[in-house]
């Protein structure tokens, strides 16, 4: 057991708002009571997770998940339950002892799991570039080059950037010093070169580093930029990359990993919506400039898991790429990429006379920027305009016509009327065209573009019959519920909430047998519980339940609206539900068993009338 006071666990709990945790991390929506998204935990298409702030819990109405906010941040960081302790009070700046975060420290996922031993030598080295780059002889030209391009010392450690010096095997001896010196591990790391005469070389010598970290914040991978101290231009010669990665790991995989995601998604959060950069010196300058909300992919285009991950936080993503040429034709690849997920709402902001957005902020200043990232964006639409308008010369007939073709067919995607309208319009004012003949050729790109659409969907579904995702509806995974287990989660969920229910059950001379497994185990636990604390409460009781089943089973319960006073005889009705009817569920069980024998034997004569006797047991249940 943990050894942190539970009245400090509960007064950590009772001081935060599980709407504002879960919102860090989830778009919630409110509708009544209650606060909706799509579930994180499993592939949910429709808004099946829900947070109640009354309750203080979360529950999916699809997957059965539910707990408090403990469970949530334990589940979502797979973090132990001491560690969500810690986590919650620091999202929710609640000062701790420290004796305590040591603690939620100390109890980290497996130490010696290879992953734990990489993270180790990551975080290590992470510590060990820093270092150079802030406080040696060795990275000083770096740290130069650093801050005359504008970045700060803060920023400097906010993103732990870092300098690996020229002597290569200074990395190994120190990760050796910190006794991380296993040979098949540091190759795993990915941190050294991969020849073999040059084994333990570091991989990044003379660049400056930064770290790359995955959704927790942990590093999981470093990407090295190019440095020359003799070269004047600090630019790289022609054979050596500007950036270079390390090599792909069980835990650094760059279709999934977005530069920046970590730090970013509160302001994701808070601002409702991404900023998608090319690079991370964008993602940092615009990050000192007080815009908190960009990330970017580790130099390749947006994947479908990129993608998935956004999709969890916001609806509305913002390309910011550079204005020159290939960031053009990036955007525009993005932007395709976007279209097939039509619930993203995509603009673009781009920059102008070639910049990327760093250069940008050198050149203009921050305020400038800003004003730039809100004022300045087009729609999806007005960029596409502009990208298919560079090198035509509208002046020409056939060009023009072209230009209109190729601008219709990109509207018929657009699925607002609304917005269609909009753009036929300004077609119709630049070109001199009637809106009516603009909107009949659309009308047959559409017509096209539908055919092609089930072309494909026909063409996937042969090749991968099982690809078509299921869609989950409303407890359909979840046995269904009879007038007992009803009746049971009711009397469960008052007794839970009212003390006043346990006199009755004491008074009683039965001892109360419940039919479901999991049912029966709350009834135990709870019994326990209550008479071993002195101020029980139903959030700590989730606490004590051993087992994440239980818990999601109780949030259920939960989540049950009755009205807030019991009704005269309401808990004998529960009662005399669940000992009355307790044989026939029996026998209903029990009969459903034999039809599956008789199912496999292929008896047909018995499944036949197992199935009357069925039918008949289950009206008698029901009509009760
Ligand atoms: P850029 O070349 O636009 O980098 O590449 P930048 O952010 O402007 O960097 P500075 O200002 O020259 O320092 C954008 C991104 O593309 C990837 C990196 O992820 C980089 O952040 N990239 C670029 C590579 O992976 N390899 C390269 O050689 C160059
Ligand atoms: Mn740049």
């Amino acid at each position: 057991m943990n050894r942190v006071p539970e009245e400090t666990i509960n007064s950590i709990r009772e001081q935060t708002d599980i709407v504002q945790v879960v919102s860090q991390y989830l778009q919630l929506r409110k509708s009544g009571q209650n606060h909706f998204a799509s579930c994180p935990f499993h592939d949910d298409k429709t808004p099946s997770f829900s947070v109640s702030e009354k309750k203080q819990i979360y529950y999916c109405f699809s997957c059965g998940r539910g707990g408090n906010v403990f469970g949530f941040l334990q589940e979502m960081e797979g973090l132990s339950f001491i560690e969500a302790v810690g986590k919650t009070a620091e999202l929710a700046d609640i000062e701790l002892d420290q004796s305590i975060i040591d603690q939620a420290k100390q109890s980290r996922p497996a130490e010696d799991s290879s992953r734990g031993k990489l993270l180790k030598i990551y975080e290590k080295a992470e510590h060990f570039y820093h270092h150079v780059l802030m406080n040696t002889q060795a990275g000083e030209e770096a740290y130069h080059y650093l801050l005359e391009r504008g970045m700060t010392k803060e920023s400097i450690e906010t993103f732990k950037i870092g300098f690996s010096p020229p002597q290569r095997e200074s990395l190994k001896m120190y990760l050796e010093n910190e006794e991380l010196s296993d040979p098949e591990l540091l190759k795993q790391s990915g941190l050294f070169s991969d020849r073999d005469d040059l084994a333990f070389y570091d991989r990044f010598t003379n660049r400056i580093v930064f770290p790359i970290k995955d959704g927790k914040g942990q590093t999981v991978a470093f990407s090295g930029r190019a440095f020359m101290p003799t070269d004047e231009s600090h630019q790289p010669g022609h054979h050596t990359a500007k950036y270079m990665n390390s090599p792909e790991t069980e835990l650094f995989n760059k279709r999934r990993i977005l530069f920046n995601y970590d730090k970013a998604r509160a302001g994701i959060r808070r601002e409702g919506e991404v900023l998608l950069f090319e690079g991370f010196m964008d993602v940092i300058s615009a990050w000192q400039a007080g815009v908190k909300n960009g990330i970017a992919s580790m130099g390749t285009s947006l994947t479908e898991e990129h993608v998935q991950t956004l999709d969890k936080v916001t609806d509305h993503l913002i390309i910011a790429y550079d204005g020159d040429k290939a960031g053009m034709e990036a955007t525009k690849r993005a932007a395709d990429f976007l279209a097939q997920e039509t619930h993203f709402t995509v603009e673009v902001a781009s920059f102008p006379e070639n910049l990327d957005p760093d250069d940008y902020i050198q050149a203009k200043g921050n305020d400038a920027f800003k004003e730039f990232l809100s004022h300045g964006r087009d729609t999806l639409m007005s960029f596409l305009m502009k990208y298919h308008r560079v090198g035509i010369n509208v002046k020409n007939e056939s060009e023009r016509l072209k230009y209109i073709e190729v601008i219709l067919k990109e509207m018929s995607r657009v699925s607002s009327a609304v917005e269609r309208e909009l753009y036929l319009n300004q077609l119709e004012e630049e070109f001199d065209v009637s809106v009516d003949a603009l909107k009949e050729q659309m009308t047959v790109y559409i017509q096209e573009q539908q055919k092609e659409r089930h072309k494909q969907r026909r063409k996937e579904k042969e090749a991968n019959p099982t690809r078509e995702p299921v869609r989950i509806s409303f407890h359909q995974n979840q046995p269904k519920q009879t007038a007992v287990m009803k009746a049971e989660q009711m009397l469960l969920n008052r007794l839970f909430t009212h003390d006043e229910v346990w006199i009755k059950l004491e008074n009683m001379d039965k001892e109360l047998s419940l039919t479901t497994e999991a049912n029966q185990l709350l009834f135990l636990l709870y019994d326990e519980y209550y008479h071993s604390h002195d101020h029980p409460s139903i959030q700590s009781f989730i606490d004590y339940l051993p087992d994440d089943k239980l818990k999601s089973k109780l949030t259920e319960i939960m989540l049950i609206n009755l009205s807030e006073d019991i009704a005269t005889g309401e808990i004998e009705d529960y009662i005399r539900l669940i000992n009355d009817r307790h044989p026939l569920e029996d026998r209903l069980k029990q009969k459903r068993d034999e039809l599956k024998l008789a199912e496999r034997s292929g008896d047909k004569e018995k499944q036949t009338s197992l199935a009357i006797e069925i039918i008949n047991l289950s009206r008698q249940l029901n009509s009760k």
